[in-house]
């Protein structure tokens, strides 16, 4: 080999070497023992703007991406729906369009798909969960999405990608794909959304997303990496999702505990905070203000101590911070109620409240923005700029 060819192989490595990694490792980030100030950017100065935000924002996401859930898998824009059957249902009148829907050039990625739309003239705004793994939406709550205008789409995030360490779904589509599975069921919603996007009785401006506990926890992901989601509801999402990491309840999942059980829900990296949560250069809070302006509503349970309750009021003040500073304040809601780890009609009803009041201006029929625990210090001494 020439000289300079052995020279060029020299420098070549010599660049490789000194690219400085982008993302540092836990011990070398330092230690934040409140919520984290989601407007302090990396020279020590703080966003004042809103096109700062709009390019903070990105790194505020990619570091999320990285640390805890791993990037979402890649995007592929084929999607293609194959109509199975269809019924007519009453009480109300409306359409249940029974599909399955197949991913990818290979179409090597599919999911049952229900499609449930009122029977009037459209476009509807839609409601898409991914949890039909856990049976369908019960006939009451769809009768009642459908009575106030609504259209329901219903898939199984399990097929996009098992709840398990096996790597099907995407993880065989995609073989080097790394993220976690909270990261691959959010892509799905995401493919199910570029679907809805096709269809003429949808309303494209009007697409909610919610989902229950890890359902929840990936509705919040989804909602906050893709801004044609217009509203975003996770339901008792807890530690992953609405919940806090540094604030828990004695009774709550923390960190130790949810990557020992179900691990591979995350990106293997986030395995490094436990332990040092005071490292996280973020905490939930900062995923929900992701969202922002959009609209965010989560509905949690007080006998849900395990989804953390009282973290999950923190991380809703903390977020408030971003809305207020978007202009977007009444754009994020909480609500409570009595009972347990469940999203039941109490829930559905009270998404579609806060949903009307978003898209259609009708008043809101209970207060959003109340807190459940006034006396909760807050866990953070910054504000919004
Ligand atoms: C487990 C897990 C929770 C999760 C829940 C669920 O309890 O620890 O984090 O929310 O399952 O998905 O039902």
């Amino acid at each position: 080999m020439s000289l300079i060819g052995i020279s060029l192989i020299l420098l070549g490595m010599m660049a490789a070497s000194v690219t400085p990694p982008s993302f540092p490792e836990a011990v070398n980030l330092p230690a934040v023992t409140e919520l984290p100030d989601p407007f302090l950017l990396a020279n020590g100065d703080r966003v004042h703007t809103r096109s700062q935000w709009r390019e903070h924002r990105k790194t505020l996401l990619s570091s999320i991406l990285h640390y805890e859930y791993g990037e979402l898998p890649p995007h592929t824009r084929k999607v293609t729906a194959y109509p199975k059957s269809e019924r007519h249902l009453t009480n109300p009148d409306s359409l249940e369009q029974d599909m399955l829907i197949k991913i990818g050039e290979k179409e090597n990625i599919q999911t049952r798909f229900f499609l449930t739309t009122p029977d009037s003239e459209g476009p509807f705004p839609v409601i898409v969960t991914g949890d039909i793994g856990w049976g369908r939406i019960k006939p009451e709550i769809v009768s009642e999405v459908v009575r106030r205008g609504f259209a329901l789409a219903e898939f199984s995030r399990e097929e996009i990608a098992p709840d398990s360490a096996v790597r099907g779904g995407v993880y065989a589509a995609f073989p080097d794909y790394e993220g976690g599975r909270l990261a691959a069921w959010a892509w799905g919603y995401h493919r199910l959304i570029d679907y809805l996007c096709t269809l003429p009785q949808i309303d494209k401006s009007k697409i909610t997303v919610t989902g229950h506990s890890r359902g929840g926890k990936t509705a919040l992901l989804a909602g906050a990496t893709d801004e044609r989601i217009a509203l975003t509801a996770p339901n008792n999402s807890g530690c992953g999702g609405a919940g806090c990491y540094r604030y828990q309840e004695e009774k709550s999942e923390d960190i130790a505990i949810i990557l020992k059980n179900l691990g591979y829900w995350f990106h293997p990296r986030f395995h490094q905070f436990i332990g040092s949560i005071d490292h996280l250069p973020f905490d939930q809070h900062t995923l929900k203000a992701l969202v922002a302006p959009r609209a965010l509503l989560s509905t949690e349970a007080l006998g849900d101590l395990w989804a953390n309750p009282k973290g999950t009021q923190q991380t809703y003040r903390a977020a408030k911070e971003v809305f207020d500073f978007l202009g977007a304040s009444n754009k994020i809601g909480i609500h409570f109620r009595e009972g347990g780890h469940e999203q039941g009609y109490e829930d559905w009803k009270t998404l579609l409240n806060f949903a009307d009041y978003q898209f259609f201006n009708k008043e809101p029929t209970y207060d959003f923005q109340r807190l459940q625990f006034p006396d909760l210090p807050k866990v953070y001494s910054w504000k919004s700029p």
